[in-house]
């Protein structure tokens, strides 16, 4: 529970605020980090904790694709392909990358390594393709770049599962 694991974090954090449901994002943030993503029991957890109704954490949840309500690989892919980035080849590029990774849009690999879906712009229009990869920014890629990177996190992956 985070109220227990956290509890000088969390006491922390309703400190900056005046009242507890300002901390929401704060909370939902520590959540995800803890879990990996949002369950229904863990927005209750945080609502609970900040005095609001579970459905306000479910919106909030809902609304921000920095928050995921449904498990998600290791290296979470998010590649924008809102209209600018699409304008410079953006959709082709995830398209060409759901190939690569062999899942359909939104899809976890077999492994439980990678996590692809498209965003709503991500503020780096003017260097696109762009993703974030678990909230890193990876701009100008093309296929041979993010092939290399892909390559990257498997091997920081098998080691971190070899120590
Ligand atoms: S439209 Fe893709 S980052 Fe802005």
């Amino acid at each position: 529970m985070l109220a227990e694991k956290y509890a000088d974090r969390i006491e922390k954090i309703f400190s900056k605020y005046p009242d507890k449901r300002s901390g929401i994002m704060d909370l939902l943030y520590l959540a995800q980090e803890e879990y990996g993503w949002l369950s229904e029991d863990t927005l209750r957890e945080v609502a609970a904790l900040c005095d609001v109704d579970p459905t306000q954490a479910h919106s909030i949840a809902g609304f921000y694709t920095m928050f995921s309500e449904k498990p998600k690989g290791t290296y979470w892919l998010q590649v924008c392909t809102d209209l600018p980035c699409a304008l410079r080849g953006a959709d082709q590029f995830y398209q060409e990358l759901c190939a690569y990774l062999d899942v359909d849009d939104g899809g976890t690999t077999s492994d439980g390594l990678f996590t692809v879906e498209q965003v709503m712009c991500l503020a780096a229009c003017d260097k696109a393709p762009m993703l974030q990869c678990n909230f890193h920014y990876y701009e100008n890629l093309d296929m041979d770049i993010i092939k290399g990177l892909i390559e990257q996190w498997r091997a920081q992956a098998q080691q971190e599962a070899a120590e």
